[in-house]
């Protein structure tokens, strides 16, 4: 087994509500491998999101480690954690917020310049991902109010991708698309995962886990069961009835 790129340790979280504790996260443990695409399904309220924010860095657990690379990011104060993500995670949400006095490349090469690259290469670098997410130039130089949604979600993952993340990390990303602009999206993911980016996505949408390769089943905070899937191929039956038996046994 290759050595893990992302540990979580005895990961609880718990949250306060009306002076009663809501234990969300209970006692997890897990390790992702670089180069997986890993998707966290499980019912709306099983913790999915909680999850994903403790395993990147976006909020820290009450209980347990998360050691990313060769760093113990839950040790980090929120400041460094801040500078961690930008350097080592890329984001992609249901809903992409770019900032509406630029234009799309500059909303990708700001969150680039935000850890000091090189602009030259930066930009070569935006180029690229455009063309793999079939972003035009013209589309380049519009401003977020001039697009649409399945093209400011496009133009998201370029910004997420923008400084070589070791981890994408997407929530709910085609929560907020037409079926269409959705399998975009999900190509666009299977596309970046087939040259070796490692994805960690949450969802609650069976055609978007069957992209991943290993799917855990969340339910109550804690982890009910995984399965393992091969490489994505488009119209694979097989995989579509694994996937199906292993959450029909899921409960799901
Ligand atoms: N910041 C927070 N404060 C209080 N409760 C929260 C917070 N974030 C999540 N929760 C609670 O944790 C539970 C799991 O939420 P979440 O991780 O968003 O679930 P999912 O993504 O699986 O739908 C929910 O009951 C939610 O209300
Ligand atoms: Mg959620």
């Amino acid at each position: 087994m290759k050595k893990a790129i992302l540990k979580a340790e005895s990961l609880s979280k718990s949250f306060s509500s009306g002076g009663a504790l809501q234990h969300v996260l209970k006692n997890i443990d897990l390790q992702l491998c670089p180069g997986d695409f890993t998707v966290i399904m499980g019912a709306s309220g099983a913790g999915k999101s909680t999850l994903m924010y403790a395993l990147s860095g976006m909020d820290t657990p009450t209980l347990g480690t998360i050691t990313f690379g060769d760093t113990v990011i839950s040790g980090l104060s929120q400041d460094a954690l801040a500078v961690f993500r930008r350097r080592h995670c890329g984001f992609v949400f249901q809903q992409i917020y770019l900032i509406e006095s630029m234009s799309v490349m500059d909303n990708v090469l700001t969150a680039g310049l935000l850890i000091n690259r090189d602009k030259n290469a930066l930009i070569a670098r935006a180029r690229k991902l455009f063309a793999a997410v079939d972003i035009s130039e013209a589309t380049q130089k519009k401003f977020p109010t001039q697009i649409s949604g399945g093209e400011a979600q496009r133009v998201g993952i370029v910004r997420a991708l923008i400084n070589e993340p070791e981890v994408l990390f997407a929530d709910e990303p085609t929560g907020a698309l037409n079926s269409k602009t959705g399998l975009d999206v999900l190509n666009t993911l299977t596309a970046f995962h087939d040259q070796g980016q490692s994805v960690v996505m949450v969802t609650h949408d069976i055609r978007s886990a069957r992209r991943g390769n290993r799917i855990l089943y969340l339910k109550d905070g804690s982890v009910l069961g995984e399965c393992r899937l091969g490489r994505y191929v488009h119209g694979d039956s097989n995989r579509h009835e694994k996937l199906n038996a292993f959450l029909s046994e899921m409960g799901w």
